[in-house]
This record gives structure tokens, sequence and C-alpha cells, in this order.
């Protein structure tokens, strides 16, 4: 079984709202249709969740009534792109389910409490694919959560029997040194021992690259291999599921 995250960065164009990237997503559709195997696919929300979450505050939970609208919205455009990633992976050819966030999640106080990965596991013995995505989520003590694709990736992996969990980004790997410098290159490998410097938080509401980074880890300490690849260029997903030799970043566990 495999696990692949579709990051945001890859599948929408971050700076312009409610603008996905149909060509790649199409193409990575098809790059995942062509490996062999079983997969359950997580996308995140780019530019259709990260902007409008935002501007309601919806990660400081429920505050204030006026969040009712973003929560609609941000909920609203989530199922637009993923309506998007679905008719990608028809188009490929492959059997899906979507299975929002949203409606079968649970948090607490910012963390994931329910979360029936056994569901996404009898869609697998289906035969079918299941697709699910970064969402807005009742939480029982704050009222909403933001629930990112990074949250139930580690959560699937921990429920399932997934032996590789690759996460598809729109740039080359993981960095030494965030924001990166100009022409620095990717590292090959990371692992819990490697010192990354994180001058600055990024933007988005489920938390920086060094919270990715923290889940990733934990991933592969229980035994998973962990990847880190550039989805905008052909064939790198490719490579890092089927094995090859790839341009990313493997993560290490301790
Ligand atoms: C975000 O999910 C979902 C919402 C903002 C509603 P992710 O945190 O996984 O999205 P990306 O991959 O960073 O865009």
């Amino acid at each position: 079984m495999m696990l692949i995250k579709l990051g945001g960065s890859a599948i929408t164009d971050k700076s312009k709202p409610l603008t996905s990237r149909a060509g790649d997503i199409k193409r990575l559709a098809m790059e995942i249709a062509g490996a062999e195997g079983t997969k359950m696919i997580v996308h995140g929300g780019g530019s259709f969740g990260h902007i409008k979450a935002a501007e309601f505050k919806l990660n400081e939970g429920f505050v204030d009534d006026s969040q009712r609208e973003g929560i609609c919205l941000v909920q609203k455009d989530m199922r637009k792109l993923n309506a998007i990633v679905v008719d990608a992976f028809r188009e490929a050819g492959v059997p899906v389910a979507s299975v929002p966030a949203g409606a079968i999640t649970l948090f607490d106080n910012g963390q994931m409490v329910k979360f029936p990965s056994e569901v996404f596991i009898h869609y697998v013995k289906l035969g079918i694919v299941p697709i699910t995505f970064g969402d807005v989520v009742v939480d029982r003590a704050r009222g909403i959560s933001i629930c990112s694709g990074d949250d139930i990736m580690l959560q699937l992996a921990k429920d399932t029997d997934a032996v590789k969990c690759v996460f598809v980004t729109s740039v080359d790997g993981i960095f030494e040194s965030y924001p990166p410098g100009k022409d620095e290159e990717p590292l090959s490998e990371v692992g819990p021992d490697t010192v990354i410097r994180f001058s600055s938080e990024d933007v988005d509401v489920t938390g920086s690259m060094k919270r990715k980074l923290d889940l990733m880890i934990e991933m592969a300490s229980s035994g998973k291999e962990v990847a880190v690849v550039n989805g905008l260029v052909p064939d790198r997903l490719t490579d890092a599921l089927k094995g090859n030799d790839f341009i990313g970043t493997r993560v290490k566990g301790d």
C-alpha cells in the first residue's frame, strides 16, 4: 500500500485564489495510475483552502459568528478542488471514492481524535482508491479546526499497512534552510539529527514546514519509507513510487 499526498502547492497556484494546476493534476493522476499497487490519496488545499481559511481566521477555532460563512466557503472550495482531482483520476482510468475529512473527522483542541481509517481500508479492498483532503472539521473544544492533509497522512500511516508515503510538492525536496537560498540544492536524505534552519514561518494555516517535517519523521520512525518529490517535474513521482532512484528527499526515522 502507498499513501500519496498531493500538496496544495503542486496542484494549485498558491498565490492566485481558486487556481488549480489542471495539467499537472492530470499528469500526476496518470503517474499514480501507472504505478503498481494499492493506494490511498490525500490532497491539500493550496489556494482553494488557505486563503479564505486565513481570512476568516478558521485556525483560531470558532470564535465569532461571522466565521460560519468562512466555514461554508472553505468547505465548498475544497470540494471544488477535490472534484477536479477526482475527474483527473477518472480520466486516468482509476476508480476513486471521495471521502471529505470534514464529514468523518473529529478533533479535540486541535488534535485529531477520531478518524475512521477503516473506511479507507474497505474502499481499497473493493479495488477503489479513496481520496480525501485537508478540510475544516469539527472540534470538541474549539468548535472547528483545520485538519491538514499531513494530519491525515500520519493517521492513515498508523492505521494501515502502508509501506510507502510520498509527499508531492512544488519544490525539489527538503532544504537545509527555510526559506531556501537561491541556488540551494535539496538534501537527499533527512532524519531526526539533521539540522535545518527555520528562519521564517510559512503562511499556511496548518503549520510551518517544521511541523510537516516532524510528522514525516514520525511516519518514518514507524518503519515507513517516506519521500518528498517535486510534482511539477514529470516522472519524479513515478520514480519514487516505482522504487527507482529519484530526485527528491528521503526522510529517515530514528
Ligand atoms: C489545508 O490542507 C486544508 C485547508 C486549508 C482547508 P493542507 O494543509 O494539507 O494543504 P496544503 O497542502 O498545505 O496546501
